[in-house]
Order: structure tokens, then C-alpha cells, then sequence
């Protein structure tokens, strides 16, 4: 078995914290109870991008444990969690001399080019004859590995990649590197592998966003299934997860008394919300910044002062950008921000920070502090903190969220890789949410563990609100 973790002697570590998070991840374990017997997913070659963590473990075991063959790396260069990816390497079954787990591609502190490199290894199955074969379903967060699908047959029917030198984005020059290597090989590859894929589960915002504005210009090249706008995940993961790891990586990284402090938080949507109320819950003086009059006015209602970044800059002590957009925090901002501000961004990619012109800025120097902390310091000698170098915070300076949270999350996971496997005509190119029966079975399933008691409705109230006895009980334009 093919592999790149950082140590495989951590893996009895982290399979004792997989066992930990299994009790808290009654969703998931719901699902191997369910589905093991039929194995749905035998036959499946799933390569997954998607942070490296304790939860992450649980699912790709449930996803074997449904008959699935996965080949798995991280989207982030921060977020692995090294004991997390050697259990997963070594397997429940497996010793360290003889690993018989799942191939993981995935350590702490990759490079952006190491990142890369090992994010093509996903694609790199075996069949049982042994010949070199593709995956047939993707399991994606944020769209990096659909990205180099698409990118791929893209490069393959114009008969050339562009050079490193045509893009000053150091992430897609690494992108170009690799195809460049990878179509030179065997120029039909991308389109092999694309013509396998039955289908990509997208985990998030950022990689929602992406993939419908792929199916309005017409390039989708297979269709994909939106699980973060199933409720269960983004009304959840999004919200309670950030309201749970905001704080945790703030804290694990600078250990400062977040009470008393005035914090900002760009962008007031599901992850905006969870944040605001994470550093509310710990005495921050929380101001919110929004482009949108309706999430705008949500936050002025939930009790916070929402303002503009230029009014606030010169005086607030914590910076959180929540936003999927970029150019939040830019140059100007961290030249007036106080001595020893704190600047993190919790949304997908790092653009949201001006990293890039903060190290532009004539004698500014980097000091580290640990990995992932750092003080910049400007030539007059103030400094500011930067955590996870402007990449998600949470999973960079902490663990990212909590079992149960991302049990919901990776549920929706699992039904989805089962509907566009399983149920691949149904679902011609174009982008799903799944149907709100199997939104309402994710939340079912982890009722019992928080002791909810679900009231039932008599047959004559359900007729008399229009819905079925038993489900499911909103129309689509509900918004929770
Ligand atoms: P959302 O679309 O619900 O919220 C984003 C909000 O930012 C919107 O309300 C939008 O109006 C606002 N916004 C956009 N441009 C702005 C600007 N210039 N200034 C102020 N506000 C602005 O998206 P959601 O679900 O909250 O996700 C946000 C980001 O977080 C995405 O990149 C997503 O992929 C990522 N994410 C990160 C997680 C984590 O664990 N770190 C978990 C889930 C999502």
C-alpha cells in the first residue's frame, strides 16, 4: 500500500481517539449499521480531499466499512492531524510493519508544492487486475481535486498546459506544474478519469460556489451533489462547529484573554454567526462587517454593533474573516491596526487575509513564534499576530470542530457518495442538494444522544398543516 503520513508510530494514538470520536458520531456509526450488511459503496473508488482529522478518520472508515476503496489527502496544508492519518494508514487490522488501512497522502505543514503533489496521488487506483485506474466518485472540500479534473481535460483538449510563468498565483502555479508533468505522461489521462466519475460530493461553501459557477458557464464535466446546503451540515458545521473551534484555535494559539476585547468579524453568514456568538460567549466587545443588508441587519438584531472595517481597524484587538470572498483584510487595514491585533480568517482559502502584500511591505519582518503563529513586525516596530498564515484558523491552530458536529456533516457525506453511486442515472450534470427526507433522517439520528424528545404529530395535525406524519414536515422554501 502506497502512503505519505508523518509518523507512522503515532497511529495507536490516534486510533484511540477514533474510538473516542465513533461515540460521538452516532450518524455515522448509524450508517455502518444500516448499509454494512449491503455494501452500496462496493465497487466505489472514491478519492477524497478533505481535512485530515479524528472525524475525517471515522468517515473514510465508514466509507470502507460500506465496501468503498478510497484513496485520501488533505485540502488544507495545516489541518492534517498527524495520529488521525497514521491510524488510518495502519487500519483497525493492520501493524506498523504491515499497514493495511487506507492509502493517506497527508501531514502537517505541507508545502504548497507537496500539497499538490499529493493531492494527483488520490487519483492513482489500482483495479483487481492491477492495472492503474481512476477513481468513479469524488468526495471534495472546497474543489481542489475537482479543480484538477477539470483543469486536466481543459489543458488535455487544448493540447497544452500554459506555463508556471502565466499566473503570479503562487497556489496555480503548483497546479500548472502538476498537470504540466501529469498530461506530458499520458496526454489522455484527465479525460480517462473524467469520463469515470459518476459524480463529486462537495463539503463546502467555497466549493459549492465553484461548482455552480461551473455549471452556468457549461464547463461541469459530472454531476455533483451540494451537501453543505443540506441544513444538517451548513446550519450546523458551519455555525455550532465555528462557534466550537474559533475560540479553541484562537486560544491554543495565543492563549490571550479573549473577554473585554473588541473583536471583528467579517461576514455575518452561517459561519459569521457561529463565530460572532464563539467570541461573544467569551466577553468580546463583537462587531460585525457585512455587504448584505439582510445578514446585516440579522446581526444588529442579535445585539451587535455592525460597522464598516475602516471605522473600527485602528482600535479592535481580534480580526476574523468569515466571508468565502477575498481582498478582506488588505495592506492599509494591518498598517493601522494596533500593536499586537490578532488577525485570523476562517474561511476556505487564505485570500481573504492580504498575505501577499503584507510581506511585501518595505522591512517588515516574519518572526514565528511556534508553526502556525506569527508576529509580523512592522519597521516602527509594531507588531501584529497572524494566525495559520491567513488559512483556516480553526483547523490550523486547533482540531477543527467537534466529532458530533461533523457527524451531521459527514452523514450527509456518506447518503450523498451513496446517491451518486448507486443512483447515477438520476442524476444527470448539475449540482443537488439532497431530498429534505434524508436531511431530516441525519438530524434524527442524533436526537437520542442529546436525550431529545421528539414530539409526534397526530394524524389530524398533519393533515391540517399539509405535510406527512412522517416527514418531511417544511416546504423547499423553508428556511430554518
Ligand atoms: P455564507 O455565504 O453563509 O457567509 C458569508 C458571508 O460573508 C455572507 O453573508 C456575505 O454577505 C458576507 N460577505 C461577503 N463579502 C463580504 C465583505 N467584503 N465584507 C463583509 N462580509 C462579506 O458562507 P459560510 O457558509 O458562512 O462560509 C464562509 C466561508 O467559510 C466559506 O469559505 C466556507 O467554505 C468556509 N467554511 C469554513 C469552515 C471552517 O471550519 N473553517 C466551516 C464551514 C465553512
Amino acid at each position: 500500500m502506497d502512503y505519505k503520513v508523518a509518523d507512522l508510530s503515532l497511529a495507536e494514538f490516534g486510533r484511540k481517539e477514533i474510538e473516542l470520536a465513533e461515540h460521538e458520531m452516532p450518524g455515522l456509526m448509524a450508517m455502518r449499521e444500516r448499509y454494512g450488511a449491503d455494501q452500496p459503496l462496493r465497487g466505489a473508488r472514491i478519492a477524497g480531499s478533505l481535512h485530515m482529522t479524528i472525524q475525517t478518520a471515522v468517515l473514510i472508515e465508514t466509507l470502507t466499512a460500506l465496501g468503498a476503496d478510497v484513496r485520501w489527502a488533505t485540502c488544507n496544508i495545516f489541518s492534517t492531524q498527524d495520529h488521525a492519518a497514521a491510524a488510518v494508514v495502519v487500519g483497525k487490522d493492520g501493524t506498523l510493519d504491515a499497514p493495511a488501512g487506507t492509502p493517506v497522502f497527508a501531514w502537517k505543514g505541507e508545502t504548497l508544492a507537496e500539497y499538490w503533489d499529493e493531492a494527483e496521488k488520490v487519483f492513482d487506483f489500482t483495479d483487481a487486475d492491477g492495472n492503474a485506474v481512476g477513481p468513479n466518485v469524488l468526495l471534495d472540500d472546497g474543489g481542489d481535486i475537482t479543480l484538477l479534473v477539470h483543469k486536466g481535460v481543459e489543458f488535455e483538449k487544448a493540447g497544452a498546459v500554459p506555463g508556471q510563468d502565466s499566473t503570479d498565483n503562487e497556489e496555480y502555479k503548483e497546479v500548472l506544474r502538476v498537470l504540466a508533468r501529469s498530461v506530458a505522461a499520458d496526454p489522455q489521462r484527465w479525460t480517462r478519469i473524467a469520463n469515470d466519475i459518476k459524480g463529486v460530493t462537495e463539503e463546502t461553501t467555497t466549493g459549492v460556489h465553484r461548482l455552480y459557477e461551473r455549471f452556468k458557464e457549461g464547463s461541469l464535466l459530472f454531476p455533483a451533489i451540494n451537501v453543505n446546503d443540506s441544513v444538517t451540515k451548513s446550519k450546523f458545521d458551519n455555525k455550532y462547529g465555528c462557534r466550537h473551534s474559533l475560540v479553541d484555535g484562537i486560544n491554543r494559539a495565543t492563549d490571550v484573554m479573549i473577554g473585554g476585547k473588541v473583536a471583528v468579524v467579517c461576514g455575518y453568514g452561517d459561519v459569521g454567526k457561529g463565530s460572532a456568538e464563539s467570541l461573544r460567549g467569551q466577553g468580546a466587545r463583537v462587531i460585525v462587517t457585512e455587504i448584505d443588508p439582510i445578514c446585516a441587519l440579522q446581526a444588529a438584531m442579535d445585539g451587535y454593533e455592525v460597522k464598516r472595517l475602516d471605522s473600527v481597524v485602528d482600535y479592535a484587538d481580534i480580526f476574523i474573516t468569515t466571508t468565502g470572498n477575498f481582498d478582506i483584510i488588505k495592506v492599509e487595514h494591518f498598517e493601522r491596526m494596533k500593536n499586537q491585533a490578532i488577525v485570523g480568517n476562517i474561511g476556505h482559502f487564505d485570500n481573504e487575509i492580504d498575505m501577499a502584500g503584507l510581506a511585501k511591505i518595505p522591512g517588515i519582518v516574519k518572526d514565528e513564534i511556534k508553526p502556525q503563529v506569527h508576529q509580523w513586525i512592522f519597521p516602527d516596530g509594531k507588531k501584529v499576530i497572524v494566525l495559520s498564515e491567513g488559512r483556516l484558523l480553526n483547523l490550523g491552530n486547533a482540531t477543527g470542530h467537534p466529532s458530533f458536529v461533523m457527524s451531521n456533516s459527514f452523514t450527509n457525506q456518506v447518503l450523498a457518495q451513496i446517491e451518486v453511486f448507486t443512483k447515477t442515472d438520476q442524476y444527470p450534470v448539475g449540482v443537488y442538494v439532497l431530498p429534505k427526507h434524508l436531511d431530516e433522517e441525519v438530524a434524527r439520528l442524533h436526537l437520542d444522544a442529546l436525550g431529545v424528545e421528539l414530539t409526534e404529530l397526530s394524524k389530524e395535525q398533519a393533515e391540517y398543516i399539509g405535510v406527512d406524519v412522517a416527514g418531511p414536515y417544511k416546504p423547499e422554501h423553508y428556511r430554518y
